[in-house]
């Protein structure tokens, strides 16, 4: 654990690989992560809303919930504890389900399925999609400013992660990023394009997702900056897995159509450089991610494991 003084760690080896005392502590964040989410949805004086049982549908129907254990991983990093920062991870997913939610409407990337089932819009209509899509947003600034949720968070602290949340969220970062993957659609663009791209529809919510993780452990500046460059080169990966699995995927796994990014002309990574390119330049930038967590030693071993299950994963 780095002490919150900032001095700077003894570098020391990161095991990247995937040991069972890793795998079982990354399954407990997960189930952690969906206990609480289901807990929170619980509300029967709600049910009676169409748009409720939208996002209930959404977000129980079996996202990886990467973006909320990294948050605890990078979280209990520093701390020691993950726990202080459920609510924080659960914000984050409420998000990222809206965007999914978005991204497939008919006006977005017109998707049918989503994490293995009929795409929200599919199920309920555009209308109560739209809803659901816009309610998940307000509701996690609501988790993000209970008080009753967020004792044990420094006040300060809260709002820095508020602040990072809505930067990583908005038109500087998620919101840019979609509108740059809608403008890219049959246009002739180039690498830098595609990485500003990325780097603005993915990496900025998992970049927050550690940095908020990091801020709730109590982490400084340094060890902040530490965890920024890494999220955002393994959301740089993230997302190129995600592209080469719409070339080569298997819906049965992934949950969704493959083959639809080429339909679409899509700015991406194997659209422009080819698919073992882009494997190679996945891997250099989770191979420099880890390197980047040197400074916390053995420690960031479930980081590590998990940057690998980015670029490895078949769903
Ligand atoms: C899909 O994200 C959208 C991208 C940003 C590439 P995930 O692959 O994390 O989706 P879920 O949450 O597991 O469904
Ligand atoms: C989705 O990106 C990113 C956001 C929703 C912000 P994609 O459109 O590339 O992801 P999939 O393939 O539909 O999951
Ligand atoms: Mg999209
Ligand atoms: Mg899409």
């Amino acid at each position: 654990m780095l002490k919150k003084t900032n001095k700077r760690p003894v570098a020391g080896e990161i095991p990247a690989a995937w040991t069972p005392a890793l795998k079982r502590l990354v399954d407990r964040c997960r189930e952690q992560v969906d206990g609480a989410l289901q807990t929170g949805l619980r509300d029967p004086n709600r049910y009676t809303h169409e748009v409720y049982r939208a996002m209930r549908y959404s977000l129980t129907a079996g996202g990886k919930r990467l973006r909320p254990v990294l948050c605890l991983l990078a979280c209990r990093l520093l701390s020691g504890r993950a726990a202080a920062a459920l609510p924080v991870a659960c914000a984050l997913e409420y998000i990222h389900t809206y965007s999914l939610i978005h991204d497939d409407l008919p006006a977005l990337d017109n998707d049918d399925f989503r994490r293995g089932k009929p795409s929200c819009h599919k199920k309920f209509g555009e209308a109560t999609a739209i809803l659901a899509g816009d309610a998940l947003l307000t509701e996690a600034f609501t988790l993000l400013s209970r008080p009753d949720l967020l004792r044990r968070i420094d006040p300060l602290r809260r709002l820095r992660v508020i602040e990072e949340i809505s930067r990583a969220a908005g038109l500087g970062g998620m919101i840019g990023g979609q509108e740059a993957d809608i403008r890219g659609e049959g246009m002739k663009v180039s690498l830098a394009y595609v990485n500003s791209l990325h780097a603005r529809k993915t990496g900025a919510l998992i970049s927050a997702a550690l940095v908020c993780g990091g801020l709730v452990g109590g982490g400084e500046a340094g060890p902040l900056k530490i965890l920024r460059r890494f999220g955002e080169r393994i959301g740089l990966a993230f997302q190129i897995q995600d592209d080469l699995l719409n070339i080569e995927g298997q819906p049965g796994l992934t949950g969704k159509a493959v083959g639809t990014d080429a339909l679409r002309r899509k700015a991406t990574y194997p659209a422009l450089i080819g698919l073992e390119a882009s494997r190679k330049t996945a891997g250099r930038l989770v191979a420099e991610a880890v390197s980047l967590l040197a400074p916390f030693g053995a420690q960031a071993g479930p980081l590590a494991a998990v940057s690998y299950y980015m670029i490895t994963r078949n769903r």
